[in-house]
């Protein structure tokens, strides 16, 4: 069995597994698997809350990952938030802008464009993300239906005093973002997309004392009289109620796991997107997509509905993603309906590629 592979136990339960539906979520090394366990027989305890020694063990674990977090996007430990989920971290943020008119774009998933559609106080979906000129702008890093890169550091230069907004969600799995270049006020993540646990979400604030949390509750106050309260100075004030606690532990040893795999993942990712061209050729299938910087390859088929194509699939031991992805606004600009999603990571290969594109020539001629 290939290194990477036999690092993940569910390839073990199902060997013919041929799983790309990384977009929506990453499988868990036992190294994670065994971090959580870990945390849980070991430190135990809620945090910040304790002054006994367990209590004092698992705030520190917990306040270390917050110091992991920052080293691996090169921000300051104070300016990272621990949420649910990167939804979760893109609510604060467009929540914190409700007074704006938000320059965003066709390429946003729903968890940026429903929270603007909410709170801000007008907006404008982009065509072009780099060609934005803007006081406030929320964009994706990484569109999560086409694959493609977008260059936050140029969005930066061209708008110098701008309130940028970045989705991370779908760039951080492959590629260490860095927060002190591209200089952005906001940055979201999820942790269950990068091979780290569900339930746990980055939100990056550079300036953490000018906004305010969404959620109020316990452990985010200085002060609590009979008619008001009064914020913690610190990052603490955004993370009300108890935290993903074991979870941040466990997604250290994901950070650890994903950076000891940078340099294969990125030699993959070039290698998928690079043969896929000769096979989408060879086959005659063809992506809606053809400019990917990470290996996402969505399919339109005008005459199958995306549903069956994802179920036909799954009969082959593949799982794909069909629908519209959260980003029904981007298949409406491209004129499309709902497409299929086959998304690579880690674990994946070209054998795993060629196998798709085969079954959905396959599946093209029996609706033929
Ligand atoms: C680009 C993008 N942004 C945000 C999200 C939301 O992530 P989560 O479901 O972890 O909150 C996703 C999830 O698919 C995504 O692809």
């Amino acid at each position: 069995m290939d290194t990477i592979i036999s690092d993940f136990p569910i390839f073990y339960k199902y060997p013919d597994l041929i799983y790309l539906d990384n977009a929506a979520t990453t499988q868990k090394p036992k190294q994670v698997i065994e971090a959580l366990e870990e945390f849980y027989y070991n430190y135990n305890s809620n945090i910040h809350r304790g002054v006994y020694r367990l209590s004092e063990i698992a705030t520190e674990v917990y306040e270390k990952a917050r110091e992991r977090v920052a080293q691996y996007i090169h921000a300051d430990p104070d300016q990272i938030v621990f949420v649910k989920n990167a939804t979760e971290a893109l609510n604060i943020a467009i929540y914190n802008l409700r007074d704006r008119f938000i320059h965003t774009s066709y390429y946003e998933h729903h968890s940026m464009l429903l929270p603007i559609y909410r709170y801000a106080k007008g907006y404008k979906l982009c065509e072009n993300i780099e060609d934005i000129k803007a006081d406030t702008i929320a964009i994706t890093h990484a569109s999560n239906v086409t694959g493609k890169i977008y260059d936050v550091k140029l969005v930066r230069e061209n708008n110098i005093k701008a309130t940028i907004i970045v989705d991370g969600a779908q760039y951080v799995p492959h590629y260490k973002p860095d927060m002190k270049k591209m200089d952005v006020d906001m940055y979201a993540f999820s942790s269950h997309k990068m091979l780290g646990p569900t339930g746990l979400g980055v939100l990056y604030i550079k300036d953490p004392y000018r906004y305010e949390p969404l959620l109020l509750g316990g452990g985010i106050v200085s002060n609590v009289t009979d008619s008001m309260y009064r914020l913690l100075d610190n990052i603490e004030r955004y993370e009300a109620g108890t935290p993903p606690i074991a979870e941040a532990y466990a997604f250290t040893v994901a950070l650890s796991y994903l950076e000891s795999k940078l340099d294969v993942l990125h030699r993959l990712d070039q290698e998928i997107i690079r043969k896929s061209t000769s096979l989408f050729e060879e086959y005659d299938i063809r992506p809606i997509n053809t400019d990917q910087d990470i290996p996402i390859f969505s399919f339109y088929f005008k005459n199958i509905h995306a549903h069956d194509v994802a179920e036909m699939l799954d009969n082959y031991n593949i799982c794909v993603r069909s629908g519209y992805h959260c980003a029904q606004p981007l298949h409406e600009y491209l004129n499309i309906g709902p497409t299929v999603r086959a998304s690579f990571y880690i674990y994946n290969n070209i054998y795993q590629l060629e196998k798709l594109v085969k079954t959905l020539k396959q599946i093209v001629k029996i609706f033929k």
